[in-house]
């Protein structure tokens, strides 16, 4: 890359870099991370940036933090492209790959507010099964009703 069309983005010293998000889903993945900025660690995001691989991407860079198995599975659901990436003192330990689980437990809210997952008496824990993955489609193990990205989308306040 010629240095005239180098993008700076100063690299972290310890956290994750979420890399190839599908452009324009970094704020949502921020979101479903619960990451505000205000609590205070470093965070860059950067959308709509040229990748070799999918034409545009977003990247999200934390400090300090790492993200479990759930927040995985969530950031797979909304951005199946991305990679991840575990930084120590500056260097890349770890790189992978997210992959959408076939069932998600206990993460989202079925929309279906008649669903017994959203009974105030004995509220059940939700699942949802993987149907598709592109388009994405998940489906309430109890009463059956569809979900999509947009879905996941007002779930995270946004769209
Ligand atoms: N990165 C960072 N801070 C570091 C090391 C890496 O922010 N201390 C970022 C890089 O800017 C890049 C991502 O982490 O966005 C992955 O780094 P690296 O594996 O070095 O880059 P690539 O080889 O380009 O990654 P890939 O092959 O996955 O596209
Ligand atoms: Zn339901």
């Amino acid at each position: 890359m010629s240095s005239k069309r180098e993008l700076i983005i100063s690299k972290i010293r310890d956290g994750v870099v979420i890399d190839h998000i599908p452009a324009g889903r970094a704020l949502l993945v921020l979101r479903l991370l619960g990451i505000s900025g205000r609590e205070g660690f470093r965070v860059a995001l950067v959308m709509n940036v040229e990748s070799r691989k999918l034409g545009t991407k977003d990247i999200v860079k934390i400090e300090g933090r790492e993200l479990t198995k759930d927040e995985l599975n969530l950031v797979a659901l909304v951005a199946p492209t991305a990679t991840v990436n575990i930084i120590r003192d500056y260097e890349v330990v770890s790189k992978f790959k997210v992959a959408i689980p076939d069932v998600i437990e206990g993460l989202l809210k079925c929309k279906n507010p008649r669903c017994i997952t959203n009974q105030q008496r004995e509220p059940v824990r939700s699942r949802f099964h993987v149907v598709s993955r592109e388009p994405l489609k998940l489906v309430c193990e109890y009463c059956g009703t569809m979900h999509e990205l947009s879905d996941i989308e007002k779930y995270f306040g946004l769209a």
